[in-house]
């Protein structure tokens, strides 16, 4: 049993900022991570395309019998939560929503929370109701950003491009409003984290939901007794389009993490 993995999926490659962060905060972990290039994006699909899509990764990473499965996509998170737990009930399932959310809650000092995240996690109105749910005196504003996941995707993390895109979506949230807490609601967004600092300033603190649900399935896999012994985690990279790209891609961005990539179909 403690030998089994944990499975991890996005769209692209952000969600290697997931794995990431699984990698320090659990490092004996096996990890198998699928990255769905073929139907990228999911932050401008349809709420009924996006269930449909996390249901099929679920499954397809349930076949490798893993011990835990990290929805490292937020727009899969708003989405397709419910119905991934619902098909797969005895399977541990985290989802970066709910740990973006707890993390910007302990954050926030002014109770003023931008959400920067895809379209479809806006629409879903998954932060306001997750935030709202644990504290009742914060004011939630989201901003859609589509083309930061185009930015994350092609390797456009800094310079005049970036700085230009974030101000255009980012900068009147914090002008003279006393918001002071940005979550960074989609998984391909800690990717601009330098250009992000750069274009706002120091004002706003990130919730990095990364980070947050890796504490979680660290705190998961200790309650059910599923964490692995000491030892050197291995991570297995899947993707159902060219594995080539997204190796390039995962070397420009994610260093740490780039290795042999397979290439699947679902
Ligand atoms: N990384 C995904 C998220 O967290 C979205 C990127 C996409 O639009 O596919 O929402």
């Amino acid at each position: 049993m403690p030998l089994r993995s944990i499975g991890v999926f996005d769209s692209g490659v952000g969600g290697l900022t997931v794995a990431a962060a699984l990698r320090r905060r659990l490092p004996s972990e096996h990890l198998i991570y699928l990255g769905d290039l073929a139907r990228l994006p999911y932050g401008t699909k349809s709420a009924a395309t996006v269930e449909r899509y996390a249901l099929q990764a679920g499954k397809f990473l349930a076949g490798f019998d893993i011990k835990m499965l990290v929805v490292a996509c937020n727009t899969a998170s708003a989405h397709g939560l419910a119905a991934l737990r619902a098909a797969h009930p005895d399977l541990p399932i985290l989802g970066v929503v709910e740990a973006g959310a707890e993390a910007a809650a302990r954050l926030t000092k002014t109770g003023g929370i931008v959400v920067a995240a895809t379209e479809g996690t806006c629409a879903a109105e998954a932060f306001p109701k997750s935030l709202y749910a644990r504290r009742s005196d914060i004011r939630v504003l989201q901003i859609p950003c589509p083309l930061f996941v185009a930015l994350a995707e092609e390797g456009i993390t800094e310079g005049p491009l970036a700085d230009t895109v974030i101000r255009h979506y980012l900068a009147a949230a914090f002008g003279d409003h006393d918001n002071d807490t940005l979550v960074l609601g989609c998984t391909h967004f800690p990717l601009l984290t330098n250009a992000l600092r750069t274009a706002l300033g120091t004002k706003p603190a990130f919730a990095d939901c990364a980070a947050a649900v890796a504490d979680q399935a660290a705190e998961v896999l200790s309650v059910h007794r599923l964490a692995a012994p000491d030892r050197s985690g291995m991570l297995r990279l899947l993707a159902t389009d060219s594995a080539a790209r997204f190796r390039t891609l995962a070397e420009r961005l994610v260093p740490d993490l780039a290795g042999e990539v397979e290439r699947v179909d679902l």
